[in-house]
């Protein structure tokens, strides 16, 4: 008989390596609806599923972001990127959260700016269909390659174009811990040869999408951060590096 005292999942989590055992046993009790739900919730966690993915949703900006299994988990680090976008949108300013993933990006930056309108893509179905659940009527979610996906009426009217794309170096995939490795996309995390190839298209492609005087801001890493600056000057985008050790957090923010 499986326990479902809280002590007896703390130690089942424990021993399955989850550092924050107790925290997610709070979690978890709290987020069944039922003693079986329960069950399959901590085994589906001892499994090595996110635990954002069993509980089904994840704190971001404040926000409770539903994921549903298989999509990117939004990261704490990508708080820096909602936080420029934030401070370079205008009040009513055309935002697309390119790669959206969860649409978590999107979402934060409308539940700071109400009257922003909101456009966001992602190549993924099952990404899409839980960012339409969690845009709702608060923009609109794209299924499709990039830009290939937007309406045409948005081209060369876009003031803020964020994008957190897949920047994972493919022959790293190995390195990723089990979570992200087993239970993400691969869509979601391969970044192709040296990690920039969506990168460096959504770059390529900004200039006859942003309005004048638009930006285009980009999560990177502190060591690809180079590379990603070099593509925004190939596409004759004037950049800055925007740096946050705490949270680890490097983003490129450039303008035509
Ligand atoms: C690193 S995840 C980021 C998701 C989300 N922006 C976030 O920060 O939580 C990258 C996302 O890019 C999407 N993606 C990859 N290639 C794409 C493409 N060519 N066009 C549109 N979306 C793409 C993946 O499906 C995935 O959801």
């Amino acid at each position: 008989m499986v326990s479902l005292a809280a002590p007896a999942i703390v130690a089942r989590l424990s021993a399955a390596g989850c550092v924050f055992a107790d925290d997610e046993a709070q979690l978890l009790i709290s987020a069944a609806q039922s003693p079986a739900e329960l069950i399959s919730m901590v085994d589906r966690r001892v499994a090595g599923l996110p635990l954002e993915q069993v509980i089904g949703w994840a704190e971001f900006c404040g926000l409770r972001i539903a994921v549903d299994p298989g999509v990117f988990v939004p990261r704490r680090r990508t708080e820096f990127l909602v936080a420029q976008a934030i401070a370079l949108a205008r009040p009513t300013a055309l935002v697309v959260d390119m790669c959206c993933g969860t649409g978590a990006v999107g979402v934060a930056v409308t539940s700071a700016k109400s009257d922003v309108e909101l456009h966001a893509v992602d190549i993924d179905p099952a990404a899409v269909q839980c960012a339409r659940r969690n845009v709702g009527a608060g923009g609109h979610v794209y299924e499709g390659d990039l830009f290939d996906a937007l309406p045409d009426g948005v081209r060369g009217h876009i003031d803020v174009l964020i994008a957190n794309t897949p920047y994972v170096p493919t022959a790293e995939i190995a390195l990723l811990p089990a979570e992200a490795r087993l239970y993400e996309a691969l869509v979601a995390l391969d970044g192709g040869a040296d990690g920039l190839d969506v990168q460096r298209r959504v770059i390529a492609g900004a200039p006859s999408w942003l309005a004048p005087g638009g930006f285009l801001l980009i999560e990177t890493s502190e060591r690809q951060a180079a590379h990603t600056i070099e593509a925004f000057s190939q596409a004759g985008l004037v950049s800055r590096v925007q740096r946050d050790e705490h949270l680890d957090a490097t983003v490129v923010v450039g303008t035509n």
